[in-house]
C-alpha cells in the first residue's frame, strides 16, 4: 500500500492483514520498526482523536513525529497545501497524515508524492476518513465476529459525514449483511450509496433488531445549505436513547466516531452504558493506525517478527 487516501486504496485481503497486524501489536510491540522515519501530522482542521492517535502510533513504532497545524504554520501567511507539502518532503519527511477541508486534498498530494513518500488521509471534507472506518470495522469484528450476518445501522448527519461514507464503503467490502442508513431527509446522502443499503427516515424503524448502531453528530462545521436543527427537538427524534436501544438486538453494540454531543445524537446513559464501544474504538484506533503505517513503510512486515 503506497497511500491510503480512501477505502478504494484497500481490498478485503489487505484489510484482513491490517487487522491481523493490529491483533499482534495489541499483544506485543516490536522494537522500533520505524526508527529513522519522520512522520508529519499535517492538520488543517481541528482534531483530538485522530491527531493524537497518529502521533502515539508513530512514536510507539519508533518514528519521529512533527505536528503541524494550519493555524500556527505558514499557511496563515498564504502558503498553499502543495507548497507546504514540497517543503516538508525536502526535509526528508516520509509519512504525511493529512486532514484538510478540501475533498480530494490527500489524493492530490498522493499524485505529487515522490517515491518513498506516503500519504494517509486523516479526513478530507465530506469525502473520506479511511483510518476511522478501519478502526470502526476492527472494533465491530472484535466484538461481533464475522460481519456477514450482521445488521449495522449508521444514523444521524450522513450527508456531511466522511466517516459515514468510508464506513459504508468498508462494510460493503467486508460483506456486512445489511447496512441501514437512518437520517432526516435533509441529512441523507444523495444519491444513496451503492451496496447492501436500506435507507430509513426514522430511527426507531432502523434500530429494530440491529446488531450495531453507529451514531453521528451534526457536523456544523460543514453545514452551509440548511438550518442547524434545535438540539432538543433533534434529540427527541434522532437521539439514541435507552428506549430506542432496547428495540435492537439484546447485545447490540453502540459506536460513535467522536466528538460526541451528549444529549443531542446520543444520551449520556447510552454513551456511558455497557453496550457502548466508544472508548474501545479510540483505543483500537492507535493499533489500527500503527498497522497501516507498518504496511506502508515496512511492506510485507513479518507478523512472526512481532514479539508475542
Ligand atoms: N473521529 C475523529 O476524527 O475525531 P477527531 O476529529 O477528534 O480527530
Amino acid at each position: 500500500m503506497q497511500h491510503l487516501t480512501d477505502i478504494a486504496s484497500l481490498n478485503s485481503d489487505s484489510v484482513t492483514r491490517l487487522f491481523a497486524i493490529a491483533d499482534s501489536l495489541r499483544k506485543a510491540m516490536p522494537a522500533r520498526p520505524l526508527a529513522g522515519v519522520t512522520a508529519v501530522n499535517l492538520f488543517y482542521e481541528a482534531s483530538t482523536r485522530t491527531r493524537a492517535a497518529f502521533e502515539l502510533a508513530a512514536k510507539q513504532l519508533g518514528a519521529d513525529v512533527i505536528n503541524l497545524q494550519s493555524q500556527t504554520s505558514s499557511v496563515i501567511k498564504g502558503e498553499s497545501l502543495v507548497d507546504t507539502f514540497h517543503n516538508l518532503c525536502a526535509m526528508g519527511i516520509r509519512l504525511f497524515n493529512v486532514r484538510h477541508p478540501k475533498v480530494g486534498s490527500s489524493h492530490q498530494l498522493a499524485e505529487l508524492a515522490p517515491d518513498g513518500v506516503h500519504i494517509i488521509n486523516a479526513g478530507d471534507g465530506v469525502h473520506a476518513h479511511p483510518t476511522q472506518a478501519l478502526l470502526d470495522a476492527y472494533t465491530l469484528s472484535k466484538n461481533l465476529g464475522d460481519l456477514t450476518d450482521k445488521v449495522i445501522v449508521i444514523a444521524g448527519d450522513l450527508r456531511h459525514s466522511r466517516v459515514a461514507r468510508s464506513n459504508i464503503a468498508l462494510l460493503n467490502m467486508l460483506g456486512a449483511r445489511e447496512i441501514r442508513l437512518a437520517a432526516p431527509q435533509e441529512m441523507q446522502i444523495s444519491p444513496a450509496p451503492a451496496g447492501n443499503i436500506i435507507e430509513y427516515s426514522d430511527l426507531d424503524s432502523a434500530t429494530a433488531g440491529a446488531d450495531a448502531i453507529m451514531m453521528l453528530r451534526i457536523q456544523r462545521e460543514r453545514i452551509t445549505e440548511m438550518e442547524i436543527p434545535d438540539a432538543l427537538t433533534y434529540h427527541r427524534q434522532w437521539g439514541l436513547t435507552k428506549g430506542r436501544l432496547a428495540t435492537a438486538s439484546a447485545d447490540c453494540k453502540v459506536l460513535h466516531p467522536g466528538p460526541v454531543n451528549r444529549e443531542v445524537e446520543i444520551s449520556s446513559e447510552v454513551l456511558d452504558g455497557p453496550q457502548s464501544l466508544v472508548l474501545q474504538q479510540v483505543q483500537f484506533g492507535v493499533f489500527v493506525r500503527m498497522a497501516v503505517m507498518l504496511e506502508m513503510l515496512r511492506p510485507g512486515y513479518e507478523l512472526n517478527s512481532v514479539e508475542c
